[in-house]
């Protein structure tokens, strides 16, 4: 068994502060940030301290519960909090759960379920590689991202666990190399054999016959199965439709968005162009939809899913409260 990141470490609520670790100086320091408000946990979700779409609605739960610990206005908190990120549904879905009962406990429950809701389409994901796969992913959906365990990259700890992944190609996701820190960082740590290539040569190893499989996460999936992702996940899909390679999906309910038809209503979030270029004119949408017809299955805890998505996808889990 592979040893990961506990899920106290990537992000917890103590009895004064949201304290998460801080991903934006990964891999080159292991820092802790402390957020002692609500807002100052928005702050950190905008930043990037912590991103990733689950990681972000746990962060944004124990946020919650800690503005009701200190008295602060619940609505604002939740407004501030809620509007930290457009385009992850996770962020609102996290909060919606965490509304009525606001606590320590019930955010702690939250977090503990992503993990297992992890574990759970890890098993169902890995299933669908053949032993001595070489698969792409991008981006970063590591236990970083989701809290523990991790979502597409949970999947290829699973299998290769089981002694079917051979090796590992880690987009390094430009501009803010998610894949190039992150992802590295944590195979690294697993012990998974990967390189870090340019985002741009993806399409080349496709033609070279050296990737089997791509595994992605997902931000947000409407209810046809268009899904938001991180920017360049679509022009990956259209390479691996192009070369016959599969291109999986693997998020948790909590990234499914019933209420959205198709990929054109998800809000694609739009950042600083600085974080393109200092010097020149730039433009940084940080997300894009992938047409569900250029998946080749999407993978929730419940299961696999497949086309027609509108009958397959499950509902996403809501309190019963
Ligand atoms: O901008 P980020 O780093 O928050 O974007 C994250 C991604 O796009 C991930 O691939 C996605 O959230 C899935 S996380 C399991």
């Amino acid at each position: 068994m592979t040893q990961g990141l506990a899920p106290e470490r990537i992000v917890r609520l103590e009895r004064d502060a949201v304290v998460l670790l801080d991903q934006r100086r990964l891999p080159d320091e292991e820092l802790e940030l402390r957020c002692r408000t609500s807002a100052e946990v928005a702050e950190a979700i905008r930043e990037l301290a912590i991103r990733g779409a689950p990681a972000i609605g746990v962060a944004a739960a124990y946020g919650l519960a800690l503005a009701a610990a200190r008295g602060e206005d619940l609505d604002t908190a939740y407004d501030v909090l809620v509007s930290s990120r457009p385009t992850a549904v996770n962020l609102r879905w996290a909060l919606d759960e965490l509304r009525a009962e606001p606590t320590a406990e019930r955010a702690l429950a939250l977090h503990e379920a992503e993990v297992e809701r992890c574990r759970r389409m890890a098993r169902h994901a890995a299933g669908l590689l053949r032993p001595g796969s070489s698969v792409y992913t991008h981006c970063n959906t590591g236990a970083l991202a989701t809290g523990g365990y991790g979502s597409a990259l949970g999947a290829i700890r699973a299998a290769w666990e089981d002694g079917l992944v051979a090796h590992v190609w880690a987009g390094e996701t430009r501009p803010l190399l998610q894949g190039g820190r992150l992802t590295a960082w944590e195979l690294e740590q697993l012990g998974i054999p990967f390189s870090v290539i340019a985002d741009s040569a993806a399409a080349s190893l496709m033609a070279a016959g050296e990737v089997d499989a791509v595994l992605t996460g997902a931000d947000r999936i409407a209810a046809n199965g268009d899904t938001a992702n991180k920017v360049g996940t679509y022009a990956l899909a259209v390479a691996a439709a192009h070369h016959g390679v599969p291109l999986y999906v693997v998020a948790p309910t909590s990234s499914l968005d019933p209420d959205t038809p198709t990929g054109a209503g998800i809000p694609i979030e739009e950042r600083d162009p600085g974080e393109i270029s200092s010097r020149f004119p730039a433009r940084n949408p940080a997300f894009d939809v992938t047409p569900a017809e250029l998946v080749a299955a999407i993978v929730t805890e419940e299961g696999l899913h497949r086309a027609p998505y509108t009958a397959s996808l499950p509902v996403p889990v809501r309190s019963t409260r």
